[in-house]
């Protein structure tokens, strides 16, 4: 059967696919597809392995033909894949959570709050620029985060270990979702509150909630003028998330003080006003950018095309319910 990679993967993963039976095309290009460039390799395909900045509707689909049965998603979010229009046509679309993919966003997720509260990033520039001149008592003064209060949006498995995390470093965790999980609040030691509440008592509040047409753009001027001020905002979730404009005039106004985002709402691009703030910190889209959680993604990520095809249920499905209906 045909497989279609469109982008190689760190790792070894891929030589698992490239040894099977099957016939695999890894594109040649180590960038995203446009779309005639995609369809044209992926054409005939039984399986994709294709990447967040791969948008696969059922259009797509439909040109790639009706022996399509797997959609293999390496991410663990999959708002870039129609789920909906997928499942009606008979094809799994599966993603790659692990354990290592999830600590390796809750760590970068800590990271950023540190690297905001302590002005990580500002205080390496200012130095490497020649500024440091001997100790002073007031410069880069940051925040403790022991003792301040940490707030969740969503308490998936990624929110799960955040908090964790949040903990440990003495904070007080508040958290919101969609029903409060009283098992994970004794393990935890965390306080389920409304959605509002946890804006106006959190010092940080870090989102860990998948972008669905719900939560596009929850973060807005509404929700924004309801943070404490000077709390920090953390995104590692999506960037389309948060109203980006309104986020800006947030941090230009000072209602919030500050925030650390990985994602945005129209990546590649960023708004450049925020690349102008100096309380901003803005990483590549790489939470989950560590060699464990990437080896574990691409391992996944080809398993469940190896699965699919040999029959076997994968692992991680995004649509279980097309499974009994599904194209084989
Ligand atoms: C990355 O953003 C992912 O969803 O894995
Ligand atoms: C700082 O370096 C201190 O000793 O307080």
């Amino acid at each position: 059967m045909k497989i279609f990679v469109s982008r190689k993967i760190p790792g070894e993963a891929l030589d698992r696919l490239t040894k099977s039976k099957h016939e695999v095309i890894v594109s040649e290009f180590d960038r995203p597809l446009a779309i005639e460039e995609f369809l044209e390799r992926a054409k005939g395909a039984d399986a994709l392995l294709i990447l967040l900045t791969d948008k696969i509707d059922g259009e797509v689909i439909d040109a790639i033909g009706p022996q399509l049965k797997i959609i293999s998603n390496y991410a663990v979010g999959f708002d870039n894949i129609n789920i909906k229009e997928a499942t009606d046509k008979g094809v799994a679309v599966t993603n790659t959570p692990s354990d290592e993919v999830n600590e390796a966003v809750a760590e970068h997720a800590i990271a950023l709050t540190f690297a905001l509260t302590r002005r990580i990033v500002e205080a390496d520039e200012s130095t490497r620029r020649g500024s440091y001149k001997g100790w002073e008592p007031g410069i880069f003064l940051g925040s403790n985060l022991c003792g301040k209060t940490f707030g969740i949006v969503g308490l998936g498995r990624i929110g799960s270990i955040t908090a964790k995390h949040a903990r440990g470093c003495g904070m007080n965790v508040l958290y919101n979702k969609t029903k409060p999980d009283r098992k994970a609040e004794k393990e935890l030691g965390i306080k389920f509150v409304k959605l509002n509440e946890l804006l106006s008592s959190s010092d940080v509040v870090s989102l860990h909630i998948p972008l669905t047409e719900e939560t596009r753009h929850m973060i807005n001027k509404s929700r924004l003028s309801k943070f404490k001020k000077g709390s920090f905002l953390i995104n590692t979730a999506r960037g389309s998330i948060v109203d980006e404009g309104d986020l800006v005039d947030a941090l230009r106004e000072g209602v919030i003080g500050g925030a650390a985002l990985d994602v945005f709402d129209n990546e590649p691009n960023i708004n450049p006003e925020l690349i102008a703030m100096e309380n901003v910190i803005l990483t590549p889209h790489i939470a989950s950018a560590t060699r464990e959680a990437r080896n574990k993604m691409g391992e996944q990520a080809v398993s469940a095309i190896l699965d699919c095809l040999s029959g076997k249920r994968p692992e991680n499905m995004a649509n279980e319910e097309v499974w009994p209906n599904r194209r084989t």
